[in-house]
């Protein structure tokens, strides 16, 4: 019975050292040197990593098996372009040789990708490793790749729905569905077009993102996951969920996709629409009432079971990195969102979100909850928009 009570008592005490932990990341503060301290244990961990990791174009790191080794998959899946992104943008910060040779190795093997007409998913592969890789080198080599598979990519775009198709599978029950998530390929697109000059790229995405505005969207802006469309009509079939907790539930990994996606194209278009798209998604994110205190939000804003559900980190560190972005565009509103964004990185610094597996930074993010997949686990994707959130947030400061 003693050790029973003792037991309760301890797991109370580790349990209110944990909230106070969560209050107290409250009153730190991002600085230079914070985002720098953070940025310099990622790189140090980063390569450290690539030693006990070995590259191999059959491995890429998507996240951890529920008894904790690495699941890693084919440069096929929609996540192969994250770890040599992560790599390349830790290399940016390090100028260290071994992390650029990682990269540039990784993103090698991404390349083949860029011949898929089966997939939406080409600028979260190759943009994503081959795009940063340009950006980072300016080899030309890399822009071609970002060309080819951008050329690829459009093939899947219907004139008649003005959007990209993202899936093929279920055809049983989607004519020609588009998620929210495909606003992230666009960025790719958006750039084809500057690296060309050719506007096809640039012209598609823009309507993409427009005909996502219309049919996507709730009243209070939160955003479906799946709209599926009848192809030669372009008329709304369904609107469904395929990751969420339901079709009318708020999924968080799609707000932070469709946050991102609009601040994103606004930057490339300059149209107004966008931005008070991105303003309004931010909005109802961050204010929402069941948004926890340390702005990691549970996987689903209407789970069942809040506050005993899993966060959702991956979700967290895609919209600060949003919200960093969104920032240059809204100075009313820029401390606001700097403010939330600073409170995103302060709670992932903290002990309980990061993690020490191989190869990875975070954990507590949830891939596939209805489909009992990747629940409370590290995401590759997850770690990429928190090195890209701490890089942002470190060139607003300079
Ligand atoms: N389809 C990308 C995601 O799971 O968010």
């Amino acid at each position: 019975m003693k050790k029973i009570i003792l037991a309760l008592g301890c797991g109370l005490f580790f349990y209110g050292c944990q909230q106070l932990m969560r209050d107290v990341v409250q009153v730190q503060k991002v600085d230079q040197t914070f985002l720098t301290d953070q940025l310099t244990v990622l790189a140090q961990k980063a390569k450290k990593d690539i030693q006990s990791y070995p590259i191999d174009s059959t491995r890429f790191p998507r996240s951890l098996e529920a008894d904790k080794s690495i699941h890693a998959t084919a440069s096929r899946s929609w996540t192969s372009g994250f770890y040599p992104g992560t790599l390349w943008y830790l290399y940016a910060f390090s100028d260290d040789a071994e992390l650029k040779e990682a990269a540039a190795t990784w993103t090698d093997y991404v390349e083949k990708e860029k011949w898929d007409t089966h997939t939406h998913d080409l600028g979260f592969k190759l943009n994503c490793s081959h795009g940063l890789a340009y950006e980072m080198t300016g080899e030309v080599a890399y822009k071609d790749v970002v060309v080819t598979a951008s050329n690829t990519l459009i093939k899947r775009y219907n004139p008649n729905v003005g959007a990209i198709r993202s899936w093929d599978f279920n055809k049983e029950n989607w004519d020609f569905p588009v998620i929210i998530d495909n606003m992230m390929n666009l960025e790719m697109l958006f750039e084809a077009t500057e690296m060309t000059g050719d506007s096809i790229y640039h012209n598609i995405a823009h309507q993409h993102a427009l005909t996502t505005l219309d049919n996507h969207f709730r009243d209070d802006y939160s955003t479906y996951h799946v709209i599926d469309y009848n192809p030669e009509t372009g008329a709304v079939r369904k609107r469904n969920t395929h990751q969420g907790n339901s079709d009318d539930s708020a999924w968080s990994r799609g707000q932070a996709w469709g946050l991102y996606g609009y601040a994103m194209s606004y930057g490339k278009t300059k149209d107004k629409r966008f931005l008070k798209q991105a303003e309004a998604i931010a909005d109802y994110f961050f204010t929402h009432e069941r948004m926890p205190k340390d702005l990691i939000p549970y996987w689903d804003f209407d789970a069942p079971d809040i506050p005993n559900e899993p966060r959702d980190v991956s979700a967290a560190t895609i919209a600060a990195s949003a919200l960093i972005e969104l920032a240059d565009y809204v100075p009313a509103k820029r401390e606001q969102y700097l403010e939330w964004a600073d409170t995103i990185l302060l709670s992932l610094s903290q002990d309980s979100y990061q993690t020490k597996a191989v190869p990875f930074f975070l954990n507590q993010s949830v891939g596939n909850k209805p489909g009992n997949s990747e629940i409370n686990t590290p995401l590759v994707y997850a770690d990429y928009y928190y090195v890209e959130a701490l890089r942002r947030r470190l060139k607003s400061l300079s």
